[in-house]
């Protein structure tokens, strides 16, 4: 559903967003706190990370590591499908927070990210537990078997109402869709920040969100952390 762009404009407190940097979906001092408090990750998640910030490549933030941690843990989840792998990160926390015997398929068009992504995976010793499977998303969901117990949406920005379409009938009943990236450095709930080259993705997140928060299958609840973190609950 469409809306109309009045609903993200100019308010009083938009213009505070004007102020604020665009990264940021919350206050500096309250990301500070939470990065600082929570523990550093050591061997190749830290050089994970560092390769992601020397090379431009946006992996999920660490409060939102932390966060997938706690959810696969608690979902208790044995099959994960993300869509967007880039070099292997988010995949390589999800798969350390399941049981040993847990598996995750995960889906990237990037052939570059693809082979980064295979060795990260193969050093990391995941390579029975975590499956690329390279290629466009919006092809490769048309195949692939269902009965997923948590899907990590990922992938290309202004895609995410296709994917959902594609994939939603691969997540099981009771099933919990995890979608990172939905405030997009804050241009999703502020005019004033959005980007004239990024219209068209804000364009498309706001759908993606009007349509999630209003399914009545998929109870949503929305998490300002991070760049923003939707979680939806699929009803049995
Ligand atoms: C934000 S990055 C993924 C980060 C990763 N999940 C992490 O946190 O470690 C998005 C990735 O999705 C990939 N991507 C974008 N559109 C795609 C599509 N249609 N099919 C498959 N991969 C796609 C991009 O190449 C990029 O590597």
């Amino acid at each position: 559903m469409a809306e109309s762009s009045e609903k993200y404009n100019k308010s009083p407190q938009n213009k505070k967003a004007e102020e604020a940097s665009e990264e940021q979906i919350v206050h500096q001092h309250v990301k500070d706190y939470i990065e600082d408090l929570l523990p550093k990750h050591q061997g190749m998640f830290k050089e994970m990370e560092n390769y992601a910030a020397c090379h431009n490549v946006p992996v999920i933030q660490r409060e939102v590591a932390a966060l997938l941690k706690v959810l696969v843990k608690t979902a208790k989840a044995e099959k994960i499908l993300e869509i967007g792998t880039a070099i292997g990160y988010s995949a390589m926390i999800m798969a350390e927070a399941m049981e040993t015997r847990g598996k995750i398929v995960t889906l990237e068009r990037n052939e570059k990210m693809v082979e980064k992504a295979m060795d990260n995976i193969r050093r990391g010793g995941f390579e029975n537990r975590i499956q690329i499977i390279p290629g466009d998303a919006l092809k490769t969901l048309h195949f692939l078997p269902g009965g997923y117990d948590v899907i990590f949406m990922d992938g290309g920005k202004g895609h995410y109402q296709e994917m959902l379409d594609l994939a939603i009938s691969l997540l099981k009943p009771g099933g919990l869709l995890i979608s990172d990236n939905i405030l997009y450095k804050g241009m999703v709930s502020s005019e004033d920040l959005v980007k004239r080259r990024k219209r068209t993705i804000v364009n498309r997140m706001r759908e993606y969100l009007e349509y999630i928060t209003h399914h009545q299958d998929l109870p949503t609840s929305i998490i300002p952390i991070g760049d923003g973190v939707a979680l939806s609950y699929k009803k049995n």
